[in-house]
């Protein structure tokens, strides 16, 4: 994995002392002010405002070189250059406000990129109404996410090497400096994770296997205090796990279930993390049309975010709760022995499951995991991640994941959670007229419906059949998982979502009440 780890510091002195490549405030849209009263800077801000070529609107930015510049406001200020970054009108909801700093952080990222500055020095805007540790959070979120590249596979140009940010330091503004040093370890811990998740689904299909999930799980289990177990396919066989063992059937690459267990206390309620680890996904012999169907390789989103989502959490940490991840790994291709529509398989469990539909493989590996999850763990709640339907992107674009579930609390837990980091959910409906489309003739039930419609629902009533009374949430990523809305921290290509939605919720757990089950 690309090593791309940026230094991250306080810094504790006059912002103008800094002399390294890049200083930078934030300036509300009409705030005529950017740093605490007395800089030298705020006169400099007033005079570029004079021009009225910068006024502080979202992810506007203007940089200045003081050297060059020559009034007396510049003097005194060290740095090569001046950044101003505008956050945009301040009058807006609580989210928003979280959302315009990690737009800031993205726009920051850019402009050091376009500049090649390898020092950046960041001073957080000292009247935002947010509280310090959230300030210094988000923008170093967004300045880590936007500051994301991969480029393992490109050979670095000789005239023109890559230049990174190797140090981002970050003054208190004026804030409290522990709250803003908490935020910043936050932001960087998430961010870090998530970008692990863009690095994962980055990897080509022959450069990220169900073995390579497997051994990242590993890793992560003997650095951390997480419990890693890897089932194997012998392991899968005895399990009689006929889902994944199913999918399996045409691929070259042994399958595995990865498993990390976080656990506080025995008496603290167990949450159930899976995710959908398809490394490639060709449909099978119900194959998929060619143009695109490299983008398969991202099938393996939700895995991706679920292992990722396990690495936050083990260092922020999540006290209330225990949490367990499974990862069904394995690809989808065809072949002599693959899996033919018209089979029928027996998930782990027993229940029996009429093949309709070979590229509907996602929910048959993810009926396994439910099932041996659930009946092994006994979790208080469940959330699944998948890039599971196209027909999600047709309902809901690429800007809303999919959200479905069969317990109103749970589902309002996530979709907060989402709204809280950017990540914004929409929720669909479940419901016996769907489940109808999906009962088979011969079998339990059918993997895919005889026409399209609701495809996003009746492959949620699949999943539904495997976690009985259990309060469940499945986020359908297809739409999401890259693609996602063009943002400044957000890159082409995946997105690493899921990561800080899972994070964020679980860090504000609320216990469910049964009483109010529904659906
Ligand atoms: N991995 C795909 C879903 C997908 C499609 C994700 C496009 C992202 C972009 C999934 O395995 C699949 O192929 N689903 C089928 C189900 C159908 C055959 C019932 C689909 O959505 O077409
Ligand atoms: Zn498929
Ligand atoms: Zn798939």
């Amino acid at each position: 994995m690309p090593d791309q780890t940026v230094t991250i510091e306080f810094f504790d002195q006059e912002p103008s002392t800094f002399a390294g490549d890049l200083l930078v405030f934030l300036v509300e849209e009409g705030i005529p002010q950017a740093a605490e009263s007395g800089m030298g800077i705020n006169r400099l801000l007033a005079k570029v405002q004079a021009t009225g070529d910068f006024k502080g609107e979202k992810d506007q930015a203007f940089v200045l070189y003081p050297g060059l510049v020559g009034t007396d406001a510049a003097q005194g200020v060290a740095a090569k250059r001046v950044l101003f970054v505008g956050l945009g009108k301040p009058d807006e909801a609580i989210n928003s406000r979280r959302e315009r700093l990690r737009l800031a952080g993205g726009t920051i990222a850019k402009q050091a990129g376009a500049v090649k500055a390898k020092e950046v020095l960041l001073v957080p805007p000292k009247e935002y109404l947010l509280d310090a540790v959230e300030i210094g959070q988000c923008l170093c979120e967004g300045f880590l996410l936007g500051n994301y590249r991969f480029d393992l596979y490109k050979q670095p140009k000789e005239d023109d090497p890559p230049v990174r940010v190797e140090r981002l330091l970050l003054h208190d503004g004026g804030l409290a400096a522990s709250a803003v040093r908490k935020g910043l370890e936050l932001g960087r811990i998430l961010a870090e994770a998530t970008c692990a998740a863009r690095d994962m689904a980055n990897q080509p299909g022959n450069g990220w296997t169900p073995a390579d999930f497997a051994e990242y799980a590993k890793k992560l289990g003997k650095k951390s205090r997480l419990k890693c177990t890897i089932l194997d396919k012998g392991d899968l066989q005895k399990l009689r796990m006929g889902g994944i063992l199913g999918v399996n059937q045409g691929s070259a690459q042994p399958p595995f279930l990865v498993i990390l267990e976080y656990k506080t206390n025995k008496k603290n309620p167990t949450v159930l993390l899976v995710g959908k680890g398809l490394t490639f996904d060709s449909g099978g012999i119900s194959a998929k049309p060619p143009a695109g169907m490299e983008d398969m390789k991202y099938d393996m989103c939700g895995g991706a975010a679920v292992l990722a989502a396990m690495q936050a959490i083990v260092e922020i940490g999540v006290p209330e709760v225990n949490v367990v991840a499974l990862v069904p790994a394995t690809e989808n291709l065809s072949g002599a022995a693959a899996l033919k529509p018209g089979d029928i398989i027996r998930h782990y469990g027993g229940k029996s499951s009429e093949i309709i539909n070979t590229d509907a493989e996602g929910r048959l590996i993810l009926a396994d995991a439910l099932a041996y999850g659930i009946e092994t763990y006994k979790p208080q709640a469940v959330i699944d991640v998948a890039t599971l339907t196209g027909a999600v992107i047709i309902g809901l674009g690429h800007h809303y994941t999919g959200l479905l579930g069969n317990n109103d609390q749970w589902a309002d837990q996530l979709t907060e959670a989402g709204a809280r980091v950017g990540e914004p959910l929409w929720r669909l409906p479940l419901g016996p007229e769907y489940r109808k489309q999906i009962d088979s003739r011969i079998a339990d039930i059918k993997n895919a419906g005889s026409d399209r419609s609701g495809g996003t629902i009746t492959a949620a009533c699949y999943l539904q059949e495997f976690v009985g009374e259990t309060p469940w949430v499945h986020l359908d990523i297809a739409g999401t998982a890259w693609d996602f809305t063009e943002k400044t921290y957000i890159p082409k290509g995946p997105s690493g979502i899921g990561v800080r939605t899972l994070v964020d919720c679980l860090r504000q757990w609320r216990p469910i009440q049964s009483a109010d089950k529904n659906q």
